[in-house]
């Protein structure tokens, strides 16, 4: 068959609150130009994140009635600790509110000031929480990933000789732990070979340095290997999983993603010392160890989740989503990030509106023209994210790229086909778009609240 259909059928349905461009031109004004301060029902198709915005199933919300809120011991928390164990076997499990907990705590306990912790490339909750220490977040994935254009089919592989070298002239001592994004979101969403996984642990070992795991879409990534890597083609997903995880020491993981859940993550380790301290600090900020951060009842559609990720029916479909926008914008001459990765589109607004220059975010301007021409809300992932460096002063981030993400089980195959005529319309009058100038902005992480203003 050519049409591969969603493998579900609608049960409950939310309404999509329909707007006009001069309502829109409203809210958005409103919002200082900030896509993050809009009211999500004034949004028609809302691709700001793949994270808790997935569909739950019904056996989710059937799981969730049998939920046991007991402070200690509940048997939630056991179907939860078993459902994370089969698919990443690592000693121990502390449920937490959600991704950054996990790393908020694991860093907490790992890292010193001054010292150095290396990744393929951090997420900037992982980046603010290393640097929220005193310690130094560091990017080393391969060259291929700086450049958009470049087809690479692990295109999130850490660069090994680079960390060689950094770890020469760091010294081990210094790096506390070693991380490898899976799929890497920061550089679109790409995946991480096993090989290259293998590698990276190979190295870490020799040098006695642990090797985490930012597991968010590790089911993807799986995928991605059994697409691409060769010998995989015929091994089960949770097997290729299963292998994933025994190249790590530990994971940090968002459930809000590839646990198909709204909410929760967890943080998994091997090392008897690191766990206690890090149960210690769970207790302190989180809650007790059998939850965590969660209820009972978020422990149990994690659980039904996890195992409903890895169906290969429902990863098929998935990539066929996100492949099927990728490409009618390549047909259609619209520069994004190749080859097109696991979880969303990045459009490459640098190439896109190559009129307006990095300081002057074009990045922001696509994705609020986005929002304005058909109400779609993307987010940007470029200067105005990573621009501003710890002095204050500014830098073009590497890549001006605007990010489309595609949220689990949501959208149907006429809500992309919508995006994909929304995005050719822009691109068709992309010379009329206008440059942006920040007006107000926070000390960290100010994507989130900054206010933007057009320039003349
Ligand atoms: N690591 C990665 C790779 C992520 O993409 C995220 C979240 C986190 C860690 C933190 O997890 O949100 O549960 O605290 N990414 C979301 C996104 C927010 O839109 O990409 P969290």
């Amino acid at each position: 068959m050519k049409t591969i259909i969603e493998p579900f059928r609608i049960k409950a349905v939310e309404p999509i609150k329909m707007t006009s461009r001069e309502q829109r031109a409203q809210y958005i004004e409103a919002a200082h130009y900030n896509l993050f301060a809009l009211a999500s029902e004034n949004v028609l198709i809302d691709l700001l994140t793949d994270s808790g915005t997935s569909s739950m199933s019904a056996a989710q919300w059937a799981a969730i009635m049998r939920g046991d809120e007991s402070y200690a011991g509940s048997p939630s928390f056991a179907r939860f600790e078993a459902a994370v164990r089969h698919l990443m076997p690592f000693k121990y499990v502390i449920p937490t509110h959600q991704g950054r907990a996990a790393e908020r705590i694991l860093f907490s306990v790992a890292a010193t000031a001054g010292q150095f912790v290396p990744n393929n490339t951090h997420f900037d909750t992982t980046r603010a929480n290393i640097e929220a220490l005193g310690a130094r977040p560091v990017d080393l994935v391969i060259e291929e990933a700086q450049h958009p254009e470049r087809e690479h089919p692990f295109k999130g592989n850490m660069d090994v000789a680079r960390l060689a070298q950094f770890i020469e002239d760091k010294g081990p001592q210094n790096i506390p732990l070693c991380m490898l994004t899976v799929t890497n979101n920061s550089g679109g969403g790409q995946p991480v070979s096993l090989e290259n996984m293998r590698q990276t642990k190979a190295l870490c070992a020799r040098h006695g340095i642990p090797l985490f795991i930012d597991a968010c879409r590790f089911a993807e990534n799986a995928y991605f290997i059994k697409l691409r890597e060769p010998g995989y083609r015929d091994k089960p997903v949770v097997d290729i999983v299963r292998e994933m995880f025994a190249q790590a020491d530990g994971c940090t993981m968002s459930a809000k993603k590839d646990g198909l859940a709204n909410m929760g993550g967890w943080l998994a380790l091997n090392d008897d010392a690191w766990e206690e301290q890090c149960r210690n600090l769970l207790i302190l900020t989180e809650g007790f160890p059998t939850y965590g951060g969660l209820a009972g009842r978020d422990l149990e559609a994690i659980a039904v989740g996890l195992e409903e990720v890895v169906d290969e029916e429902y990863l098929a479909y998935r990539f066929a989503s996100t492949q099927y926008v990728g490409r009618h914008l390549i047909e259609g001459g619209v520069s994004i990030v190749r080859p097109v990765g696991g979880h969303a589109v990045y459009l490459d607004a640098r190439a896109i509106l190559p009129h307006i220059p990095p300081l002057h975010y074009p990045g922001q301007s696509l994705a609020v023209e986005l929002y304005l021409h058909g109400g779609i809300r993307g987010c940007e992932i470029g200067t105005v994210m990573f621009g501003r460096k710890a002095d204050g002063a500014e830098e073009p981030s590497p890549m001006e790229l605007v990010r489309l993400a595609i949220p689990r089980r949501l959208y149907t195959q006429s809500h992309m086909d919508y995006v994909l005529e929304v995005i050719l319309e822009v691109f068709a009058r992309r010379e009329q778009m206008r440059g942006m100038k920040i007006t107000w902005q926070a000390p960290a992480l100010r994507h989130f609240s900054a206010k933007f203003a057009y320039l003349d």
